[in-house]
């Protein structure tokens, strides 16, 4: 070797210990949150991509679910958080830049979790900031993020955030993070209603209990729960079969009546009659989600879907854009659903006619309309049977029948309770009732209570005149 070849060897190899050492140093000084993401994906700060893919606020557990079930898939992986404050205005990503500032900015800290309910008992702890080291699908080396919604900020999406050196692999994973979310859906099978959460008018999804109601328990004219179960249940059970024959599955039930007929109770009945399917009811001004509880119905079919009170709403212009009426909002919903999903509108009413414009105006909606009569004196008697039970034994139930003519179900569930408070204020047993209790507990519903009591427990029509306890 030449002596001017040995000295630029020299020179090469001090050059290259030189740049190692700077190497070494400039990596001792990056903050181990920025060294433990990017020696992960194999890239500086700069190169990064983040792809986001946002969820409602109510999927959040869901989305912990898919997360959950992607990680697992690739043998699991450690959450961190991140420590400092302020970082609920920035992207996971700027959080991570900002503490390559210095350890003032943020580093490695403990994960934040939440608490939120995946049934109408059970919560779940889900993750609402927190970063995991994992691979895309194809292998390639990525960050995932989960961030939960921070109403205070007025942020009301959940969000999974997935860092890679390219787009590519982070599109991949987010896509397969939300099919998992989808496969493991917490809100599927469950009782579900829509509201508006007091604080900012967002929207909330509660879940509630699923009823167990016996068909004896419900008193109808003769074969009118049958009809309804057959449409809303005959048709589920036969999906597959009625779907391959490009026959229709989406179905709509209107049910009406006067007050406290058992419209309410008919839709609880059927709630437990379909156990798995998924319901989702709304009522009152939360018809204005609508368009989302279809949309999540369509997704977690079997479904239904309640509107309860529907004339109630039905004209409210507020909640949409061009100031239209809820009802069709709702119609708009209803047509959304594809015609071959197995999706059941249930619409109750009090007051059909304000309806019935609207329905010959844009048929199709509804293909079944039920009535929940005032009851005929022979459902009075088992209506009186169903609440009294036992305590009315001995007791001539003919005249009580005959006078009740014009009262609606829900009548007879509180006169029997009226009459056990009778009985208890009288100094005698709850278990039995006498003619005397009775009388009285009628006595005070229908007159002292005045008119409004009257119609709010569907009462007779207050145009109805004579004696309404004959000597
Ligand atoms: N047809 C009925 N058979 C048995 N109980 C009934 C019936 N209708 C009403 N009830 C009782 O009265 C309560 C109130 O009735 P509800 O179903 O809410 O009336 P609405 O028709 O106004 O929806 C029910 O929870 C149930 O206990
Ligand atoms: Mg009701």
């Amino acid at each position: 070797m030449e002596i001017s070849e040995a000295r630029s060897l020299a020179h090469a190899l001090r050059q290259l210990l030189d740049d190692a050492h700077t190497l070494i140093d400039e990596s001792r000084s990056l903050p181990e949150l920025v060294r433990r993401v990017t020696a992960h994906l194999g890239c500086g700060l700069t190169d990064l991509t983040c792809v986001t893919r946002s969820f409602k606020n109510w999927e959040h557990a869901s989305l912990q679910k898919g997360v959950d079930a992607y990680l697992e898939a690739r043998g699991g992986a450690e959450w961190f958080g991140v420590s400092g404050t302020g970082r609920e205005h920035h992207d996971t990503i700027d959080i991570i830049a900002m503490s390559a500032r210095g350890p003032e900015a943020g580093g490695i800290g403990a994960v934040d979790y939440v608490t939120t309910a995946v049934g109408p008992e059970e919560t779940m702890e889900v993750v609402s900031f927190g970063l995991v080291l994992t691979h895309a699908p194809g292998g390639e080396p990525i960050v995932l993020g989960v961030r939960g919604a921070v109403e205070r900020f007025g942020r009301e999406d959940c969000r999974v955030e997935v860092i890679a050196a390219s787009r590519p692999p982070a599109t991949a994973a987010g896509q397969e993070v939300e099919r998992l979310m989808r496969e493991n859906d917490v809100l599927r099978g469950q009782i579900l209603t829509f509201g508006a959460s007091e604080h900012r008018g967002n929207q909330l999804v509660t879940f509630l209990p699923r009823p167990s109601i016996d068909p004896e328990q419900v008193i109808l004219p003769d074969g009118v729960l049958e009809t309804i179960e057959r449409h809303v249940v005959g048709v589920a059970r036969h999906a597959d079969v009625l779907r391959a024959r490009g026959q229709h599955l989406k179905r709509g039930l209107l049910l009406h009546g006067p007050p406290g007929t058992g419209k309410t109770h008919t839709v609880r009945y059927l709630m437990g009659r379909m156990p798995g399917v998924t319901v989702v009811v709304m009522a009152g001004t939360a018809l204005r989600f609508v368009q989302e509880a279809a949309a999540l119905a369509r997704r977690l079919q079997p479904a239904i879907v309640v509107v309860e009170d529907v004339d109630l709403v039905a004209h409210d212009r507020r909640f949409s854009e061009e100031g239209s009426p809820l009802l069709f909002t709702l119609f708009d919903a209803m047509d959304g659903v594809g015609a071959d999903a197995d999706v059941t509108f249930v619409l109750t009413t009090n007051r059909v006619e304000t309806l019935e414009q609207a329905l010959a105006n844009r048929p199709g909606r509804v293909d079944l309309a039920v009535e929940a009569p005032r009851p005929d004196a022979r459902l009075r008697a088992a209506l009186l049977r169903l609440y009294g039970g036992d305590l009315l034994a001995g007791i001539e139930l003919e005249p009580l029948v005959t006078r009740t003519d014009g009262m609606t179900a829900s009548f007879f569930k509180e006169l029997l309770r009226r009459a056990v408070l009778e009985a208890l204020r009288s100094g005698g047993q709850a278990e039995t009732l006498s003619r005397e209790h009775l009388s009285a507990a009628l006595e005070e519903m229908m007159r002292s209570q005045g008119e409004l009591t009257r119609s709010m427990l569907g009462g007779p029509e207050s145009d109805r005149k004579g004696p309404l306890l004959p000597e």
